[in-house]
């Protein structure tokens, strides 16, 4: 199949009946406080086509917490800036662990696998917060201009939520900071990470702002390249490898995608060239990642017949 021939209505209508059956099976994220009560019915699917087209099904405009899928953008946003430093911070390996495991930070010196785990994102905003003291506003408008939204914003209440229960986060970047790798004050760091964690968004913003990762690093949002063609390609290999943590390799055997996922209940999909796909549903599985969601994603591929594979 090519995407020109897809009947991408349908097929979401399709999706969004046959995930009813897994609603109920996981549990909103709980160890952020203000995450715990969003509805955990919520269901919605946005896809964007490398040819602007654009289709929703569901709760696809309904605001939620981007949380770990902020660490794609501000990925994209040092690489974006030319940064290669950051290579030497940060390894590019799978970590096999839960995404705020402190195991490997000991015994690997304070160098976290890759920028999509909790510490490797804290290295990637302690580069952004090197580079300016407003890097919290500017992070925010990188993605407003990749998303074309002005309303994506901190939820400060949930930032606030996980700065009070942030005893991982705050471990883990306080290890890193005695092997010498990180160079904010921590409890700075944390603010910008804690509200980069926090913006609001919907699948449709985030179908859009993917858009550089299915473009070649060209935004048609923006209309501008926002990063090398060979950066949107090192990203995808990443999110391919890295973006759903522990469950990394089960994710590319079900969905065929390089993705990224956050405890707020989104995924970001794309299959290079083609389209983005991004799907929203909060009750996660065990590894963090919405169950829903992945199953969902599962299904889009199968009926879609299009996967990187
Ligand atoms: O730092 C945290 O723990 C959260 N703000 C983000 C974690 C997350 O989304 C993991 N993804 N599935």
């Amino acid at each position: 199949m090519t995407v020109d021939t897809i009947d991408f209505p349908q097929i979401l209508t399709e999706i969004r009946q046959e995930i009813q059956p897994f609603f109920g099976q996981g549990k909103q994220a709980d160890y952020i406080p203000a995450l715990a009560n969003v509805p955990g019915d919520k269901f919605g699917m946005a896809v964007r086509t490398a040819a602007g087209q654009e289709f929703v099904v569901g709760d696809a405009e309904e605001d939620f917490s981007i949380q770990s899928i902020s660490k794609l953008f501000t990925l994209m946003q040092v690489l974006g800036l030319g940064d290669e430093d950051i290579w030497s911070r940060v390894g590019r390996e799978p970590s096999g662990t839960a995404f705020n495991s402190l195991v490997q930070l000991e015994y690997e010196q304070g160098i976290p696998r890759n920028p999509f785990i909790n510490a490797g994102a804290i290295v990637v905003t302690d580069i952004l917060a090197g580079r300016s003291a407003d890097a919290s506003r500017r992070i925010v408008d990188y993605y407003r201009m990749l998303s074309g939204n002005e309303e994506n914003r901190p939820d400060e209440e949930v930032a606030i939520s996980e700065k009070e229960c942030g005893y991982r986060n705050a471990a883990l970047a306080n290890l890193m900071c005695s092997f010498g790798n990180i160079n904010t004050p921590i409890p700075d760091l944390l603010d910008v990470y804690f509200r980069q964690c926090a913006l609001t968004t919907s699948c449709l913003d985030l179908a859009r702002a993917a858009m550089p990762l299915v473009c070649g690093g060209y935004s048609p949002i923006a209309d501008e390249q926002v990063m090398r063609g060979r950066d949107a390609k090192r990203i995808n290999a990443l999110l391919l490898t890295c973006g759903l943590y522990d469950a990394v390799g089960s994710f590319a055997y079900t969905v065929g995608l390089p993705a990224k996922s956050g405890v707020g209940g989104g995924i970001i999909a794309v299959l290079p060239k083609e389209f983005s796909v991004a799907v929203w549903s909060p009750e996660l599985d065990r590894y963090g990642n919405s169950l829903v969601g992945g199953k969902a994603l599962e299904l889009f591929t199968t009926k879609t017949d299009l996967s990187i594979f």
